[in-house]
C-alpha cells in the first residue's frame, strides 16, 4: 500500500463522517519548513519561533523532569520482533475507537493555552484533526471559546478540569453539552497545581505578567509577536481563559497573576458520579496510572481510560504510563484503554498498541506544529506520524492494527 504523502490522511481510511469536514484540500507547508521530517523536528523549529517563556511552558515539566525523561525511556525499553514475507500490500492504519473509525490510531491530546503559541491554536488543531480523520481533544484551559471549536470540528472531544464545587461543575458540564460535544474527558491527576519551577525560571505565569523582560522576549521573536500575539489581539481582542467554567475567566495578560483555578483537592468519585448522571455521551477518564483506579473509573461508568502522567507535568517521579499499561488493560477488558505521554514516533505508537492500548494521544508536537506552520503544520505532523505507523506496520508484517500483541515485542536486554 503506497502510503499517501498528502497530509489529508489515509487511502485506507474510510471517508470522514458526514459531520466532519467533507474534503481536505492539501495545504502547502511553507518552503522554509521543508526540513521537518519527524515530530521531533517541530520541537526545534518551535524553540526558535517562540519566545522563551512560551516555549518553556510547552516543553517543560516539573521539578527534575524525571517523569518527562522516563516517558521517553519507557519506549526505548522495548524492541520489535518483526515477521517477514507477509503480504502487507493491503495494510491499513485505520483504528476503531468508541464507535468511530479513525484514519490512524492516534489523536491530538488536550493542551492548555494553545492559542498563545499558535494563532487560533485550538481551532487549527481541530481543523487539521478533522481533515486527517483523527480525534482532537480540546483543553478546558484554553483561550478560544469551546463553542467555536465544536463548530469547526463537531467530532472534537472536550477535556474538563473540574471546578471545585458542584454548582460550577454542573454549569460547566451543561455548557459543554449545549456546545455539542459528545465525548467528555475528565482529567483526574490535578488535585493541586504542580511545581512548575521551569515556568518561574523562564518568566512564564498564567496570566502572563507584563514586564520589560516579557516585552523583550516578544520583540526578539517578531514572527510570533506579529503573526500570533498582536494578530490575535487586533482581530479577536485580549484572549481570556474561556472554558474552565461556564463563564469567562481571567485575561491571558494581566498585572494580577491570580488565575481562577479553583481548589479541587476535595473532589472524589462522588463528583464523578454526578457527572456521569448528567452526561449523555461518552466519558473518558484521563490521568490514571493505577489499575485499581482504572477499574473504579469503569465501575463508575467511564467508557474509556487514558493512562497518562500528564506528559510528566504533574507528579515528578510518577511512573511512565507504558510501564503500567498492561496491568490497566488486564483490569479493564471491557473498555478501550488509551495512553499518552512520550509518544513521538510511529514505532512508539505501535509499541503501545502491542501492549494493549487501543489508541494513543500525542500532545506537544502538535502544539509546536501549529505554532510554526498553523493548520498546514499540524496536517503535516499528522501525515508524518501516520506514514511512520504504516511503514513500520509493513516492516513488522502486520496488515491490521488489531493483529498487534506482545509477541511483536521483547524487553531490551532481556
Ligand atoms: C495543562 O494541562 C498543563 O499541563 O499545562
Amino acid at each position: 500500500m503506497p502510503i499517501e504523502s498528502s497530509a489529508a490522511g489515509a487511502a485506507a481510511a474510510p471517508p470522514a463522517s458526514p459531520r466532519t469536514a467533507a474534503a481536505a484540500p492539501a495545504l502547502a507547508l511553507p518552503v522554509r519548513l521543508g526540513h521537518l521530517l519527524s515530530l521531533d523536528d517541530f520541537e526545534e523549529a518551535a524553540r526558535r519561533h517562540l519566545p522563551r517563556p512560551v516555549f518553556a511552558y510547552i516543553s517543560g515539566a516539573v521539578e527534575r523532569n524525571q517523569s518527562l525523561a522516563a516517558n521517553r525511556d519507557s519506549y526505548a525499553q522495548y524492541e520489535f520482533v518483526p515477521r517477514v514475507l507477509v503480504d502487507i500490500s493491503r495494510r491499513s492504519t485505520a483504528a476503531p475507537l468508541l464507535g468511530r473509525r479513525y484514519a490512524a490510531p492516534f489523536g491530538i491530546a488536550p493542551m492548555g493555552i494553545s492559542a498563545l503559541s499558535a494563532y487560533r491554536g485550538d481551532l487549527v488543531q481541530a481543523q487539521a484533526a478533522a481533515a486527517g480523520n483523527v480525534p482532537m481533544v480540546m483543553s478546558g484551559s484554553s483561550l478560544i471559546r469551546m463553542e467555536e471549536v465544536a463548530r469547526a470540528n463537531p467530532d472534537a472531544w472536550f477535556q474538563a478540569y473540574l471546578p471545585g464545587d458542584e454548582p460550577n461543575i454542573v454549569a460547566l458540564i451543561e455548557r459543554v453539552r449545549a456546545a455539542g460535544f459528545r465525548t467528555l474527558v475528565i482529567t483526574v491527576d490535578t488535585p493541586v497545581s504542580s511545581n512548575r519551577e521551569n515556568n518561574v525560571r523562564a518568566g512564564f505565569s498564567t496570566p502572563l505578567r507584563p514586564s520589560l523582560r516579557l516585552a523583550w522576549d516578544g520583540l526578539s521573536h517578531p514572527r510570533w509577536l506579529f503573526g500570533t500575539f498582536l494578530k490575535t489581539i487586533a482581530l479577536h481582542g485580549m484572549p481570556h481563559f474561556e472554558n474552565n467554567f461556564a463563564h469567562r475567566g481571567a485575561p491571558i495578560l494581566s498585572q494580577d497573576v491570580v488565575r481562577d483555578l479553583s481548589e479541587r483537592g476535595h473532589l472524589d468519585w462522588q463528583h464523578f458520579r454526578t457527572i456521569r448522571r448528567m452526561w449523555p455521551g461518552q466519558i473518558v477518564v484521563k490521568g490514571i496510572l493505577d489499575a485499581r483506579d482504572a477499574r473504579l473509573a469503569v465501575d463508575h461508568g467511564a467508557d474509556g481510560i487514558i493512562v497518562s502522567n500528564h506528559g510528566g507535568r504533574q507528579l515528578d517521579g510518577a511512573v511512565a504510563p507504558l510501564r503500567v499499561l498492561p496491568q490497566v488493560v488486564a483490569a479493564c477488558p471491557d473498555v478501550p484503554v488509551m495512553i499518552d505521554s512520550g509518544i513521538r514516533r510511529g514505532s512508539d505508537v505501535l509499541k503501545a498498541l502491542a501492549l494493549g492500548a487501543k489508541f494513543v494521544f500525542v500532545g506537544r508536537p502538535f502544539n509546536y506544529a501549529a505554532a510554526v506552520a498553523g493548520e498546514a503544520g499540524v496536517r503535516h505532523a499528522i501525515a508524518l506520524l501516520q506514514q511512520e505507523v504504516s511503514r513500520n506496520m509493513a516492516m513488522l508484517g502486520v496488515n491490521s492494527l488489531s493483529e498487534l500483541d506482545a509477541s511483536y515485542l521483547r524487553k531490551a536486554g532481556a
